[in-house]
C-alpha cells in the first residue's frame, strides 16, 4: 500500500536533495563554526553561506538572521525577548485567537509569571481580524503585537503590512509567524514592515528541529538562550550544523522551484475543493471559504455537518489511514489531545462541529492521484 501523504502542513517529506546535502556535515564534516581551526572553519563557512542565502531569499541583511531550533523557539524568542526587555517598562502584548500554541502558550506563561496583559484581538469567521479592534487595542503600555503571516489550519493569510502602516512610529514591535508560509507564498520581509518574524526548516522540505528568526536592525529585544556567543552573542548554543546544511538545499530548491510548487499545489487545492463540491456538498463545510480571500496554496480546512453526517473525526484518520492515507484532525501540533481546535472555535464554530474537522494540506510531491485516493477513501467510509 503506498501512502498518500496529505498532511505537509504537519510537516513536510525531506527532499532526497535535502538528505544527500547533509551527510557530508553528519559524517566527515562535523567541526564546530565557532572552532579556529581548519575543520571548524569549513562549518562556519557553510553557516554564513546559509544566512548570506536565506537573508537574500527573504530580503533581508543577513545580519538579522538568527538560526534557533526551530518555529516554537523562534516564537519565543521574539515574544519573551521582547517582554524581557520592557520588563519594568511597558507590559501589553496584542495577539490573536487563532495563534499556534508556540504563541499563545507562550504569551499566557508570560501573563501567569510576569503579570503581562494579553489582548486576543477577536477573529472573523474566515479568520480575519479588525484593524479598527488592532488600533483600539493600543496602550501606552503596549510593547508587542504577535499577527500570525498564515494560519496553519485554515491557511488564511493576514494583511501584515497594514498592521505594520498602522504600528509605523509608535515604537511598538510588531512580530508575525511566518512558519507556514515560508516557501507557499512569495514575500519581502522588508516590505511586510515586520521586526521579527518566525520561520521553520521542516515546512520546506528541510529537516526538523532548525528555525529561524528574523530581528530587523535596531529592533529591541532580549537574548532568550543563553551561554556563548553564538549568533552574534544573541543565541546560545552550538549551531546545528547538518540541520543548516539541510536548510540551506531546502532554500536553494525553493529558488528554483517555488513557482512550481505553488502553481502544483494551487490546482490540487482546487481540484479537491471542486471535488468535495460535487460529490459531498450535503456532507461538509469548507472552513474559511471566504470569495476572494487570501488562502494559502496548500491547505484545506473542512469540517463534517452535524447534522448529516455521524463521523467522529478520530475514527475517519484511523479509517483514512488504514487505507494508507495521511491527514490531520485541527493542527498537528495539538493532535492527540481530545479537545476541539482552537482555531475553529475561535472563527464560531461549536465545540462538536469544532471537533469534527480535518485539514488536507498538498506539497511538492503530490499529484491528482493522491485526490483521486483521498475522494475514493472517503467515498467507501461513507458508503
Ligand atoms: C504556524 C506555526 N507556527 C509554529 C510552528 C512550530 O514550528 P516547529 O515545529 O518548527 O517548532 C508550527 C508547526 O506546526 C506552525 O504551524
Amino acid at each position: 500500500m503506498s501512502l498518500i501523504y496529505l498532511d505537509n502542513a504537519a510537516t513536510t517529506p525531506i527532499d532526497p536533495r535535502v538528505t544527500e546535502a547533509m551527510l557530508p556535515w553528519i559524517g566527515d564534516n562535523f567541526g564546530n563554526p565557532s572552532s579556529v581551526h581548519e575543520t571548524g572553519r569549513k562549518a562556519k563557512v557553510m553557516l554564513e553561506d546559509t544566512r548570506d542565502l536565506f537573508a537574500e531569499f527573504i530580503e533581508a541583511r543577513p545580519s538579522e538572521i538568527y538560526f534557533t531550533s526551530g518555529g516554537t523557539e523562534a516564537n519565543n524568542f521574539a515574544i519573551k525577548g521582547s517582554a524581557f526587555y520592557n520588563l519594568g517598562k511597558k507590559d501589553h502584548i496584542i495577539t490573536t485567537t487563532i495563534e499556534h500554541s508556540a504563541v499563545i502558550d507562550t504569551v499566557e506563561y508570560l501573563k501567569i509569571r510576569f503579570g503581562v496583559n494579553v489582548t486576543y484581538l477577536r477573529n472573523n469567521k474566515y479568520g480575519e481580524i479588525d484593524l479598527k479592534e488592532l488600533k483600539d487595542s493600543v496602550t501606552d503600555s503596549t510593547f508587542l503585537v504577535s499577527v500570525m503571516h498564515s494560519n496553519n489550519e485554515l491557511g488564511v493569510i493576514n494583511d501584515i503590512s497594514s498592521i505594520a502602516a498602522l504600528l509605523k512610529d509608535t515604537g511598538i514591535m510588531l512580530h508575525t509567524d511566518m512558519v507556514q508560509s515560508l516557501g507557499k507564498v512569495k514575500f519581502s520581509i522588508e516590505e511586510t514592515g515586520v521586526n521579527f518574524a518566525s520561520f521553520s526548516g521542516h515546512k520546506i522540505y528541510g529537516p526538523k528541529g532548525l528555525g529561524v528568526l528574523y530581528i530587523k536592525k535596531d529592533s529591541p529585544i532580549d537574548k532568550f538562550i543563553h551561554g556563548g556567543k553564538q549568533e552574534r552573542d544573541r543565541r546560545g548554543g552550538t549551531e546545528n550544523i547538518s540541520a543548516i546544511a539541510g536548510f540551506k538545499k531546502a532554500i536553494e530548491l525553493l529558488n528554483a522551484e517555488m513557482d512550481s510548487d505553488i502553481k502544483k499545489t494551487s490546482e490540487l487545492r482546487n481540484i479537491l475543493l471542486a471535488e468535495l463540491n460535487s460529490q459531498f456538498s450535503d456532507k461538509i463545510i469548507v472552513n474559511s471559504a471566504k470569495e476572494g480571500g487570501v488562502f494559502l496554496p496548500n491547505i484545506v480546512s473542512i469540517s463534517f455537518n452535524p447534522k448529516t453526517t455521524k463521523i467522529d473525526p478520530d475514527t475517519l484518520l484511523i479509517k483514512l489511514d488504514m487505507k494508507g492515507i495521511a491527514v490531520s484532525s485541527g493542527s498537528a501540533c495539538t493532535s492527540g489531545s481530545v479537545q476541539p481546535s482552537h482555531v475553529l472555535k475561535a472563527i464560531g464554530y461549536d465545540d462538536s462541529t469544532a471537533r469534527s474537522s480535518i485539514r488536507i494540506s498538498f506539497g511538492r510531491f503530490n499529484t491528482e492521484s493522491d485526490i483521486e485516493g483521498l475522494i475514493k477513501g472517503l467515498k467507501e467510509i461513507f458508503s
